[in-house]
């Protein structure tokens, strides 16, 4: 029988890599009912009654409840199972037992028990802690359940979004995260020696994407990207995730098909297979059914109007902020495309209307209930000599992007593309009201730690 004192000679705590799991158990119940399993895990809770101490083990696929009756194992068992704390790591051998009334299906009945290594004061308990501890504490708030099922979520989501474009005949292009210029205007740059110069950390891979497009048609790229935020909303991280396609010879009309389709195709996937989690969240998962084809498409002038009529005064020429976005939101049950911003409000690369030179030929998505922009893109200016002035009258520096300018020099084409924040879909999609749960270790204007 294993012995009962805590060890730190790990040699009984290896399993192969495909071993049962919590998971694989109860997806596979009929297979592995009445027989013995060995669970690796984290004493999650404990609760005893008498003759039982109900040890709840968590592995990182479920948690699962351990049931040890004092006449099945030693008294020096039983005695550990009294004095395990809270997520101490534990080996746990037992029956698999059908049982109806478990959240997952199954319990275990205990019959050996080790603990490897025993948690001292474990600082994450049942009760409510402050933000600014549990952000401390990142490293070890991860194990909770809430947020156990963020993360879950989020790799859904991200596989969800590769599976879209690679579905689609989109290649995955990879940009640079050394970069010689600005893409999003130089105000939030974060600047790094670069050797005997600088460089700056991207703020968005579009422009590669651009080049890239007159390469494979269809590109996108996917990966973390820097903004120097001086914002402490609950929407900015100063380096978050962004998927950016871009597409050759597609206007405007094409580039909002493609984001609602887009769009309703990653939200249903997570729907479908994250059930579990959203509930665990307490999501209001009808929220998310309802997101379908089409969504509502208003032009920045409507947007202006939709505003006024709720008391909303937005002078013509202004850009949204959080509350404007928020009152455009709560008018509609699904995403929303505002297209057609003001051209001075826009980035240099963006194309004029042809019918309107003050207006850009851009979109912005904004989430349902009050979670802002997601999606910021639009079609890109494809005359070199309107590029260049634009670039100018940004005041950007011309030879950092020589190379851009060039995409129009040599079988310039129409194109647009747009880039969807991750952690503002997962922070819409769960249903939380902070960016900062969406991203296992965020970044924030004041937060570099953990
Ligand atoms: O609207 P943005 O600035 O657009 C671009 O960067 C384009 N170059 C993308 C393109 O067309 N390829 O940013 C796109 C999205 C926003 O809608 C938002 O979801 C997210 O990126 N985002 C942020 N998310 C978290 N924290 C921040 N500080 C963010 N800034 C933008
Ligand atoms: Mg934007």
């Amino acid at each position: 029988m294993t012995t009962a004192t805590p060890t730190t000679d790990f040699a009984a705590a290896i399993l192969p890599f495909d071993r049962p799991t919590i998971a694989r158990i109860a997806a596979d119940l009929a297979n592995f009912d009445g027989k013995e399993v060995t669970l690796m895990g984290w004493l999650y809770n404990k609760r005893s009654s008498g003759k039982l101490h109900f040890l709840q083990l968590r592995d990182g696929t479920g948690v699962i409840q351990c049931v040890m009756f004092k006449g099945d194992v030693s008294p020096e068992l039983f005695e550990a199972g009294a004095a395990v704390t809270q997520e101490s790591s534990i080996k746990v051998t037992g029956t698999v037992k059908k049982d109806d009334r478990s959240p997952i299906g199954f319990e275990i009945g205990v019959t050996d028990f080790a603990v490897l290594h025993e948690a001292t004061d474990y600082p994450i308990t049942p009760k409510e802690h402050g933000v600014a501890f549990l952000m401390d504490n990142r490293h070890l708030w991860l194990r909770s359940a809430k947020q156990q099922a963020i993360v879950k979520i989020r790799a859904e989501l991200v596989s969800a979004i590769r599976n879209y474009f690679d579905g689609q005949g989109f290649t995955l292009v990879d940009a640079p995260i050394f970069t010689p210029n600005a893409c999003e205007g130089t105000t939030n740059l974060f600047e790094t020696d670069y050797f005997d110069s600088k460089a700056y950390l991207t703020q968005s891979g579009q422009l590669y994407m651009e080049a890239a497009a007159a390469a494979v048609g269809k590109a996108y790229c996917f990966g973390p990207t820097f903004r120097a935020e001086k914002s402490k909303t609950r929407r900015h991280l100063t380096e978050f995730w962004m998927v950016e396609p871009e597409v050759a010879f597609m206007d405007l009309a094409g580039d909002m098909d493609l984001a609602e389709d887009f769009v309703c195709a990653i939200v249903q996937h997570v729907v479908q297979t994250c059930r579990r989690e959203l509930e665990v969240l307490e999501r209001d998962i009808s929220k998310l059914e309802s997101i379908k084809k089409p969504f509502p498409r208003i032009s920045y002038d409507e947007a202006i109007k939709l505003l006024n009529e709720h008391g909303k005064d937005v002078p013509w020429g202004e850009d949204f902020g959080a509350d404007e976005e928020t009152t455009i939101s709560e008018q509609f049950d699904r995403p929303v495309m505002i297209h057609r911003y003001p051209k001075d409000i826009k980035a240099f690369y963006m194309k004029g209307d042809p019918e309107n030179e003050k207006v850009a030929l851009c979109v912005d998505m904004i989430a349902p209930e009050g979670y802002g922009e997601m999606i910021g893109g639009g079609q890109r200016e494809d005359d070199a000599d309107k590029l260049l002035a634009g670039i100018k009258e940004h005041n950007l520096p011309e030879d950092a992007f020589s190379w851009y300018t060039d995409v129009r020099q040599y079988g310039s084409f129409p194109h647009a593309g747009f880039g969807l924040g991750l952690e503002r879909t997962v922070a819409w999609i769960c249903g939380i009201h902070h960016v900062r749960e969406t991203i296992p270790f965020p970044r924030l204007m004041d937060r570099l730690s953990p």
